[in-house]
């Protein structure tokens, strides 16, 4: 397959170009932190990521793509294919950011499918089969819990209408958030919804920043990715009662914060893996009234649980609600469940075009399971999936300090270029 690719795809890639794009791209929501990294704060569905958007569509347009939205927001851009029946090649990624977030994650995989597009037009190549790159909506569930909503209503996971009533911190509503984009963009032709309007793509095939110190630390140019471990993210709420911390005897309260302490420390036990393969962490905390000197009458504490093995996932994820019933002593809990995707494998065809095109390439290359959660993971039970990931300094990701150097990010985005023609062309 890959013989059939035009030599001179490769070499249309452009670096600087694509290192320009990412640059701007970082100076919407940008910011120095403390140390002197340059992270990026950009929220879903925000003007900010509104502005990103509309510069994502001016490259669109000046490539020659056309451009399109659905009613979720997530966003595309079609390169025509020779035969424009076919189901179209899906590559993409995400553009909105962590709170204290890096470059990289989500957008390069959206930039690097905007410079692998252009290259195979500057190439001369039309495809068979049309390209389409996509920009996920809310995939990093920062603005508003869960991740990844674009994608899950895009494949039919969850309808489009199931995180409505979802707020974020200033109490905005996600359905209103995404009214306001869809007018911003109401000059943007509308598109259906994914499988569940529409038709199913051909392939989808994600490039992303690996997010983990695997690549680096061996060398590798290339990790060819093939499947992602599963996710479950839940919210806990412990309501006791506000009393007066200076006069109110241990006995007679019902303090939240306590029985949040008890409950986490039973879940770190529930948790314990001397494997160090499952992923255990609660990094949102809110506490109400929040003062200093009254008993919490509520704390709520959020979960995100990941392993790769589903029967691990669903035994310990489904004891959770009866460690911490167990642990707490004065205060009632509810827990609810936010998020729940399964391990996904990816079946051989895209990984198998990734690896052709980076062993064409002459680039190092291993094979590799994801520890995030991406978009690629709803894709999987709709369309041939895979991913491809580049090295990134020190594994550092969700942080500002999150870095790719122009040369890696390059050669991640020619072999998506070449796999990603490759797959058109079937
Ligand atoms: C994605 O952002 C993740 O948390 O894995
Ligand atoms: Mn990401
Ligand atoms: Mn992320």
């Amino acid at each position: 397959m890959t013989a059939a690719v035009a030599p001179n795809l490769v070499a249309a890639v452009d670096q600087a170009r694509h290192w320009s794009d990412l640059t701007a791209m970082a100076a919407i929501g940008g910011f120095t932190d403390a140390a002197g990294n340059q992270g990026v704060n950009r929220p879903c569905l925000t003007e900010l990521d509104r502005e990103a958007r509309r510069l994502l569509l001016s490259w669109g347009e000046a490539a020659g793509l056309a451009p399109s939205v659905d009613r979720l927001g997530n966003l595309f851009l079609r390169l025509e294919g020779a035969d424009p029946t076919l189901a179209p090649v899906l590559t993409g990624s995400h553009m909105d950011s962590q709170p204290q977030g890096g470059r990289f994650d989500g957008i390069w995989g959206v930039l690097a499918g905007l410079e692998a597009v252009r290259a195979i037009r500057e190439a001369g190549i039309t495809p068979r089969r049309p390209i389409e790159v996509v920009a996920w909506t809310n995939e990093e569930g920062g603005r508003y819990a869960p991740g990844c909503m674009g994608s899950m209503a895009y494949t039919g996971f969850a309808p489009p209408q199931t995180w409505d009533g979802v707020t974020d911190r200033a109490g905005i509503r996600f359905s209103d958030a995404l009214a306001e984009t869809l007018a911003a963009e109401a000059d943007i032709p509308r598109r259906p919804l994914g499988v569940v309007e529409g038709t199913a793509p051909f392939a989808y095939l994600e490039a992303h920043i690996e997010q983990g110190p695997l690549l680096e630390a061996q060398g590798q140019d290339i990790g060819v990715v093939t499947g992602i471990q599963g996710s479950r993210w839940f919210l806990v709420e412990i309501r006791g009662k506000s009393d007066h911390a200076g006069t109110t005897p241990l006995g007679l309260r019902q303090d939240a914060v306590q029985d949040m302490l008890r409950a986490i420390t039973a879940l770190n036990a529930l948790m314990h893996d001397p494997a160090d393969i499952l992923r255990f962490t609660v990094a949102s905390i809110e506490v109400e009234p929040n003062t200093s000197n009254s008993v919490a009458a509520v704390a709520r504490f959020t979960i995100d649980f990941r392993h790769p093995d589903n029967a691990v996932l669903q035994a310990r994820g489904n004891a959770i609600e009866g460690v911490i019933q167990a642990a707490v002593r004065n205060c009632a809990v509810t827990l609810t469940e936010r998020f729940h995707a399964a391990p996904a494998a990816f079946q051989p065809m895209v990984p198998d075009a990734v690896e052709a095109a980076a062993r064409a390439q002459g680039l190092r290359h291993i094979r590799m399971p994801s520890g995030a959660f991406h978009d690629a993971q709803f894709l999987v039970p709709v369309c041939p999936t895979g991913m491809l990931f580049v090295p990134c300094r020190a594994g550092v990701s969700h942080h500002p300090a999150e870095y790719a150097t122009p040369e890696a990010l390059a050669a991640g985005t020619r072999v998506l270029a070449q796999a990603l023609a490759d797959l058109a062309n079937r």
